[in-house]
């Protein structure tokens, strides 16, 4: 059975509570919650504050995705306010390893996640350090990408990596999740998908919920 994350980042924020709830009662088995700076990624999202209600409305855990520079500044304020995984980019620290122990030392699951061109031998040196690896399937900013089919063949290399290390990290895919592309992502490997406007702009997100859980 394949996990999945819808991300608020498409939702309607003038309805945010009720689509919160709409992803809780939708099968979803995280809240994915889209951090974006304008340094690391060309867009500003939203923040702790945000998380903060949402997290006391979600009855699923948050899946904090951190498109900021110097993620290390705002570990234990994002813990607080409510993050159960937290995931920072390998292309945004220097420290990468004392990074993922500062996460895990707040209590919240550790990710790294890497832009589409970055070489996932970055995460053979940290292996047993982070429990999500989050690839990039479009370049991180905006929601509505078409996903990069060579990002989609990393999949296949970073399940390598882990299977034969015996290490049980998920592999989670975020960019251009549908229903015409999820199959791809869950046969390389992925066990955890993000969907953000595929999930939001569907006629029926329970169907959705069910199809995509299918792998
Ligand atoms: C993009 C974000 C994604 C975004 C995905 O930078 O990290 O989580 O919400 O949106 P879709 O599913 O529309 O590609
Ligand atoms: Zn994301």
């Amino acid at each position: 059975m394949i996990k999945f994350a819808p991300s608020i980042l498409s939702a309607d924020f003038l309805k945010l509570g009720e689509d919160v709830k709409s992803a809780c009662d939708c099968g979803a088995d995280y809240l994915h919650f889209d951090v974006m700076d304008g340094m690391f990624v060309p867009n500003i999202s939203f923040g702790q504050c945000v998380l903060k209600a949402v997290s006391a409305l979600s009855t699923i855990p948050c899946d904090v995705h951190l498109m900021i520079e110097g993620p290390e500044r705002y570990i234990e304020q994002f813990a607080e306010s409510g993050a159960r995984v937290i995931t920072v980019h390998a292309e945004a620290t220097k420290h990468l390893q004392r990074l993922l122990s500062q996460i895990r030392s707040c209590g919240c699951l550790a990710g790294v996640a890497l832009n589409p061109a970055t070489n996932p031998e970055v995460l053979r040196y940290v292996l047993g350090d982070f429990d999500l690896a989050l690839v990039m399937t479009v370049n991180p900013g905006f929601g509505g990408q078409k996903m990069l089919p060579a990002a989609v063949r990393k999949i296949a290399d970073i399940r390598k990596m882990l299977d034969e290390a015996e290490v049980t990290s998920e592999i989670e895919v975020d960019g251009g999740v549908s229903l015409s592309t999820y199959k791809a992502m869950a046969n390389n490997g992925a066990t955890l998908l993000v969907a953000g406007s595929a999930f939001y702009g569907s006629p029926d997100r329970k169907a959705f919920g069910r199809e995509i859980r299918k792998g």
